[in-house]
């Protein structure tokens, strides 16, 4: 590890293909280092993405802890003892308790796959396809107390087509997960992205979320 990298942990519950982005940027660009990738669940896809990568991993088993509050409290030991800048959520399907959300305030994101504030919670594809919505696409926010509604930091929009199926619609907002959320990290590294209060500030100017697909670049200044 270089010196000068922002050292950061991705927690993950499953596949890891949003980590498998994240590893690969970080190899690229090296603006950022991957100290530990914790799973909640045993055994799943993102944990050998990781150990291929030689990236330490941990399982802290949210079956083993009598409480939410008790799971919270060991998981941010173990973040902790890392020492990270910035904790990421990538697929993390847990429901964060207050003091853990507090502690990391302003340097934990998440990737959430809908346009926000639009279908926060589960089944996204499915209730935008349900809803009729003509663009769908992907969000990437700090970590705020309400579920998936932290101040959006870069949106990916994609179209939805006529006969799309979730499968299909999923496929297409997770290549475009797969661009935002190192971007934001990257961002983040290079010291040009900061919550401030309710507000995400890119240069020391607030950013709109309003990013045009199919792949965000650049932010729009607000
Ligand atoms: C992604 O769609 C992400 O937006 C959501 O959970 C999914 C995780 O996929 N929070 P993966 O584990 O990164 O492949």
């Amino acid at each position: 590890m270089r010196a000068g990298r922002l050292p950061i942990v991705v927690l993950i519950s499953g596949r890891g293909s949003n980590l498998q982005a994240i590893i690969d940027a970080a190899a690229a660009d090296l603006s950022f280092d991957i100290r530990a990738v914790i799973s909640n669940r045993p055994r799943v896809a993102g944990l050998r993405r990781a150990q291929r990568a030689g990236i330490a991993t941990e399982v802290l088993d949210h079956t083993d802890y009598p409480s939410r509050e008790a799971y919270d409290q060991a998981l941010q030991r173990l973040i902790d003892r890392c020492r990270p800048r910035l904790v990421v959520l990538a697929g993390f399907m847990r429901i964060l308790t207050p003091r853990f959300v507090a502690h990391y305030r302003g340097r934990m994101i998440n990737i959430h796959p809908s346009l926000l504030p639009a279908f926060p919670g589960l089944d996204t594809h499915q209730r935008a396809l349900d809803a009729g919505v003509r663009e769908h696409g992907a969000s990437v926010h700090f970590v705020t107390d309400e579920v998936d509604g932290g101040p959006v930091i870069i949106q990916a929009r994609v179209p939805v087509l006529s006969g799309d199926t979730a499968e299909v619609l999923a496929a297409r907002v997770l290549e475009q997960e797969h661009q935002i959320f190192p971007q934001a990290i990257r961002w983040f590294a290079e010291g040009r992205l900061k919550l401030e209060g309710e507000r995400v500030l890119l240069d020391g100017e607030p950013i709109t979320a309003a990013i045009q697909g199919p792949v965000a670049k650049e932010a729009q200044p607000a």
